[in-house]
């Protein structure tokens, strides 16, 4: 069999997808990276907002067309697939398997099965899978918990994941064992809301260490780097901070999501944090952490936002000072509280305020990307830029960076890297060292590389 998948949404679906990928390689399935080659294609699907969710039925209506002219066999999985909504469109197009974010691991019943294999409940089986690390890559997702026990009003998360599951302290250790002995010298700890790890439905968990403890665990396994996502600001913890401060590998990045400044509007998303409490918190990470790189998700338009409110956002991200965020229009999703009780606002109010709001990020960005000039970062280089002569890749605090080749240095690995040049959305560097160590500064290996490192020419 030759196996292709397709992944939407966030990086919980893409380990989703690595996890399903490695168990089809295990029965025995070539993967191969598109889909005319293939005869089994996999949608990983996202029901977050409307658009990922249109992108997936015009994706299924093509795979339709060529089921009637070639054999083909079709999947839907993820978040979509759990839904009333992802089944209707999976009967629609004549998905032939659909597997829920719960039922991963019956992909081995499905490709036995000779008919229609439909699976959507949540099995146990799942948190102590450990899926085989991927091959030649220095980062990689590790999911802590699965679910979430919020009830945001906008959100369709807790009904395509359900309730929050903290995966067992002993798997995660094993699974970043493995991710070590692979190679992987950057992990991100996955989770909807990894504050809450280890209070499942309300209740602590016996013998699973809090959130902070876990950083601190998973910060003397010898990894390089620590990264996680996401916080709820309801969840935070000023130990959270201390345990980033003391533990060298945890990276300076806090992604917190505020959603928006105002506390009317906080109210009716059923955020359970009010705006001044949301600034405590960033207060408390700035107290322990003085060079954090802070990011945010924010909806605009959320049903009843005024201009006030939205003004609010405005100056929450001013007094913040985010160097980046995630802006989201409001999308009323079928079966959340919000899609139910509250009216949309119109479409052309919600765009003109994000265009306001992109300009407020764009502002920020720019002037926090350019206060790195001059700064020596630490980077992860993945490979290759688009440019040749260039290698591409990001600091601690989650930027993308550009930087020359240079003599010793043309390859994935970690690098010190003095910045030189910077844009809103990516630094430009020139290397330094190798490693961590501070080397000498390393001849660039092409000369004409260092001229095009000009954001000018670049940008
Ligand atoms: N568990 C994470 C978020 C998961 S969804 C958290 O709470 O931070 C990622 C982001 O999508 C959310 O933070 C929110 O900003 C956005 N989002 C969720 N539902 C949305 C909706 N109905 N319309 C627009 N944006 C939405
Ligand atoms: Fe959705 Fe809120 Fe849960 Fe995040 S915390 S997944 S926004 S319900
Ligand atoms: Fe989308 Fe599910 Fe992630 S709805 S954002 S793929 S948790």
């Amino acid at each position: 069999m030759k196996a292709h998948l397709i992944t939407y949404g966030c990086q919980m679906n893409e380990y989703d997808t690595h996890l399903v990928e490695s168990q089809l390689v295990s029965f025995g399935a070539d993967l191969v990276g598109s889909v005319d080659e293939a005869d089994f294609v996999l949608v990983n699907t996202c029901a977050v907002r409307g658009k990922p969710v249109d992108k997936v039925r015009s994706l299924l209506g093509e795979l339709r067309k060529q089921k009637q002219q070639r054999p083909l066999v079709v999947g839907m999985m993820g978040c979509l697939a759990q839904l009333e909504e992802g089944q209707r469109i999976a009967r629609k197009f004549e998905v032939d398997v659909l597997l829920g974010p719960g039922s991963l691991l019956d992909i081995g019943k499905a490709l036995e099965s000779n008919e229609r294999f439909w699976s959507l409940q949540f099995k146990d089986e799942l948190h102590g899978h450990i899926p085989p690390p991927p091959t030649g890559k220095l980062q990689a997702h590790l999911t802590i918990m699965r679910g979430c026990d919020h009830h945001c009003t906008y959100c369709i998360v807790p009904t395509t994941r359900g309730p929050q599951v903290s995966r067992h302290p002993d798997d995660i250790l094993r699974e970043l064992d493995s991710l070590l002995a692979a190679g992987v010298q950057e992990v991100t700890l996955l989770g909807q809301n990894v504050n809450a790890y280890g209070v499942d439905q309300g209740a602590k968990l016996a013998g699973y260490p809090s959130f902070a403890d876990l950083l601190r665990l998973v910060g003397r396994s010898g990894v390089r780097r620590v990264k996680f996502t996401t916080s709820h600001p309801m969840n935070f913890t000023e130990d959270v901070a201390a345990a980033m401060a003391e533990t060298p590998a945890v990276c300076e990045f806090v992604h917190l999501p505020v959603q928006s400044g105002s506390n009317r509007v906080l109210r009716r998303m059923a955020r359970e944090y009010t705006r001044e409490k949301y600034l405590s918190h960033i207060a408390e990470i700035k107290k322990h952490l003085p060079h954090v790189v802070l990011a945010t998700d924010i909806i605009v338009g959320f049903p009843g936002e005024t201009e006030e409110d939205f003004q609010e956002t405005l100056s929450l991200y001013d007094e913040v000072g985010y160097d980046s965020a995630y802006m989201f229009i409001y999308s009323p999703r079928p079966g959340t509280p919000s899609y139910k009780h509250f009216q949309d606002l119109p479409r052309e109010l919600k765009t003109e305020r994000l265009q306001r709001l992109i300009v407020k990020q764009k502002e920020w960005s720019a002037r926090k990307n350019a206060g790195k000039v001059g700064t020596i970062q630490e980077l992860l280089l993945r490979g290759d830029a688009h440019d040749a002569g260039f290698l591409e890749g990001h600091t601690r605090g989650n930027h993308p960076t550009v930087v020359p080749k240079a003599l010793g240095a043309t390859g994935p690995g970690i690098y010190r890297a003095r910045i030189e040049h910077a844009t809103p959305h990516m630094l430009y560097g020139r290397l330094i060292g190798q490693d961590g160590q501070d080397l000498p500064e390393l001849p660039r290996l092409n000369p004409e590389a260092a001229a095009l490192s000009s954001p000018l020419q670049m940008a």
